[in-house]
């Protein structure tokens, strides 16, 4: 099926790279408006021209964006809005990991990650859902992890930030609910993107190997379900948590 998100227009943060790359192809391929977010402008300028010359049709831009500041989210906001029209869906999926544990964590450690993966996410919601509001509604994914469900040592400030985007985003979908803007997290196990290939080989096998389906999974997994929470299908789900984890939290 192709032409799933015809009609939508969607801004989609850290889309230079991994997670977020897949979203611009997959949503663009679907019929989908795309303006890409990142602060790596070379990376995503790039990814923007593939999409118009890859898929016939698609049509993609970049826009630098800080997901940390605000007035740069109200950059962006303008930018899809000036280029495309209207603004319908968000893809709040900046994030970074940093290593820390409960007393070797720095202050800056924390600080940043807080800032990037959980106040962005927040920042996102507030900029974009007046404009979902104009065009009549709209749908946000939040990209949160198996890691805001279950814990795991050495990584503090990251878990914190995913299990508040799990509850930021239940929250937000109480809020919207009878205004036509549906808001769900999803929650990706490991999967293959730079962010993850920069960790230590060893780590990534442990992984794998609570892993029921063996394997790491593809940044495409995780737009797929994206794509299905965005599109018109899902119009009844809110507030919901989407595992795209290859079994692993079903142990
Ligand atoms: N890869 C995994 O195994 C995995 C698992 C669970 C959740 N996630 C989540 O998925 C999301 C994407 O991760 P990924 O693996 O694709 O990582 P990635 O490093 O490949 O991509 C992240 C992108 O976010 C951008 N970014 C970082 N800080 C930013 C900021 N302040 N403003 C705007 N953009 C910024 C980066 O430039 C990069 O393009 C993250 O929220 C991550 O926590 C990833």
């Amino acid at each position: 099926m192709t032409g799933r998100l015809e009609g939508k227009v969607v801004l989609i943060s850290g889309g230079a790279s991994g997670i977020g790359e897949a979203h611009a192809r997959v949503f663009a391929a679907e019929g989908a408006k795309v303006l890409i977010g990142d602060i790596q402008e070379k990376m995503g300028k790039d990814v923007a021209d593939s999409i118009g010359i890859t898929n016939s049709g698609g049509q993609a831009a970049f826009t630098a964006l800080d997901v940390s500041n605000e007035a740069s989210w109200n950059d962006a906001v303008k930018k899809a809005v000036n280029l495309y029209g209207k603004l319908t869906t968000l893809i709040n999926n900046a994030g970074i990991g940093m290593a820390g544990g409960v007393t070797t964590e720095s202050q800056a450690s924390w600080d940043k990650t807080i800032s990037v993966n959980q106040m962005g996410v927040w920042y996102g919601m507030k900029t974009v859902i007046p404009e979902m509001l104009k065009a009549g509604g709209g749908a946000i994914v939040n990209v949160s992890s198996v890691y805001g469900i279950i814990g795991s040592p050495g990584m503090l400030s990251y878990h914190a930030s995913k299990g508040a985007v799990r509850l930021m985003s239940k929250a937000a979908a109480l809020e919207y609910a009878t205004q036509g803007v549906r808001i769900n997290s999803i929650h990706p196990g490991i999967i293959a993107t730079p962010l993850a290939k920069s960790m230590p080989q060893a780590f990534l096998d442990d992984l794998v190997s609570k892993t029921p389906i063996g394997r790491l999974g593809k940044p495409e997994d995780i737009a797929r379900g994206s794509l299905y929470l965005c599109s018109d299908e899902a119009s009844f789900v809110t507030g919901a948590e989407l595992v795209v984890d290859g079994g692993w939290t079903a142990q």
